[in-house]
């Protein structure tokens, strides 16, 4: 069976001597030692001032919001995972869309202009794919307007922009290590600013409100233990090999498939150095998708439609905005499957089906 992606483990014995050690000192949780490695290693590998382990990437753009003492209308984009408007809705705030670019699938910065009213106070908005929104454009018209910049940038590590970090960009991003990620903690993600009195509300909400007996204010759990650091720490040095692994995959893909009818986002901004996150399609229409998919699925393959659906339409999001690229295209994107040690032979023969079912 291959899946749309599967999670990268470890040598065993590697993780075992962190457990082993954990074990020795008898400290799980609670900012220990592990924890605080892995946040040094992770603020070195991406070059930024702050890096805080968090208990997962939705609880991440929660925090952010709260850092930032957002409440009320944020303009996200509606072609993202639904984490990304949940935790809006979830921190009693307003979300309203603005429709993506045809181009590369991320938010287009003038209907973010276009969507602000007297009670737009944030701007929250996703690297789809890891590929980077246009970080300029929207940097100024949070500056224009006074707004607040924060990049749910859960698919996004280890892309450079210009050489920097995308993570680096906006008032704060927001990373998910889910076991599904690119690089991952089992669970866990992580909140990343360059402010510092951000970053000290931020380590505060964290862990209920208050370091020792400094209770500062309410908070929330979003700490993580030192078995999920224990993971970081073995999977962080081998991103670079699990990048190139992922970008000879998708260079089969890219030579493999038949574009004459099918696209794919197209990465427009500063020179980038990707992540191949993921390997998304775009399909003539639904129906084609739903063909491709049943083609794929009758030899155990399975692909998955990300992001489906359209954020913007779902029952509980009460915002009126019209997302007419969005509500089209996540009827026919269809991501394949993409991780490490996905054989090549699989890949071509992926590409065979696909290509059969388009004829
Ligand atoms: C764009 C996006 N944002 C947020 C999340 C939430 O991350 P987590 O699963 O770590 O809570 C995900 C998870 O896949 C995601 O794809």
């Amino acid at each position: 069976m291959i899946n749309v992606t599967k999670t990268f483990l470890p040598p065993l014995e590697e993780y075992q001597q962190y457990v082993q050690g954990i074990w020795e000192r008898n400290q799980l949780t609670n900012n220990g030692p592990l924890v605080q490695e892995l946040e040094k290693q992770l603020r070195e590998y991406l070059g930024v001032k702050h890096c805080l382990f968090v208990s997962n990437g939705t609880i991440a753009i929660q925090l952010a919001l709260k850092a930032l003492n957002i409440t009320k209308e944020v303009i996200t984009t509606p072609f993202s995972y639904c984490a990304t408007s949940h935790a809006i809705i979830w921190e009693n705030c307003v979300p309203v869309f603005a429709d993506i670019l045809e181009s590369d699938y991320c938010v287009d910065p003038a209907k973010v202009e276009a969507a602000i009213t007297e009670n737009t106070e944030a701007i929250l908005v996703t690297h789809v794919y890891g590929n980077p929104c246009d970080v300029d454009a929207l940097q100024a018209i949070a500056d224009k307007y006074q707004l607040k910049l924060i990049y749910d940038a859960a698919h996004a590590f280890g892309v450079k922009v210009d050489g920097k970090s995308l993570l680096s960009f906006g008032d704060i991003s927001t990373c998910s290590f889910h076991s599904t990620k690119v690089f991952h903690s089992i669970e866990g993600g992580a909140v990343i600013t360059d402010n510092d009195e951000y970053a000290w509300l931020l380590d505060r909400y964290r862990s209920f409100g208050h370091k020792g007996d400094d209770y500062f204010t309410i908070g929330i759990n979003g700490k993580n233990s030192e078995f999920h650091a224990a993971m970081g720490l073995c999977n962080l040095p081998r991103v670079p090999q699990i990048i190139e692994a992922r970008k000879a995959i998708v260079d089969l893909y890219e030579a493999g498939l038949d574009w004459s009818k099918i696209s794919q986002p197209i990465v427009t901004k500063g020179v980038v150095e990707r992540n191949y996150a993921y390997f998304p399609i775009l399909l003539p229409s639904e129906a084609i998708l739903l063909k491709v998919r049943a083609a794929l699925e009758a030899e155990n393959i399975f692909p998955r439609r990300y992001f489906y659906p359209s954020l913007s339409s779902l029952s509980f999001v009460t915002s009126t905005s019209n997302c007419p690229i969005s509500d089209d295209y996540a009827l026919r994107a269809l991501a394949l499957p993409l991780y490490y040690d996905l054989a090549h032979a699989d890949v071509v023969r992926i590409c065979q089906i696909v290509n059969t079912s388009l004829a």
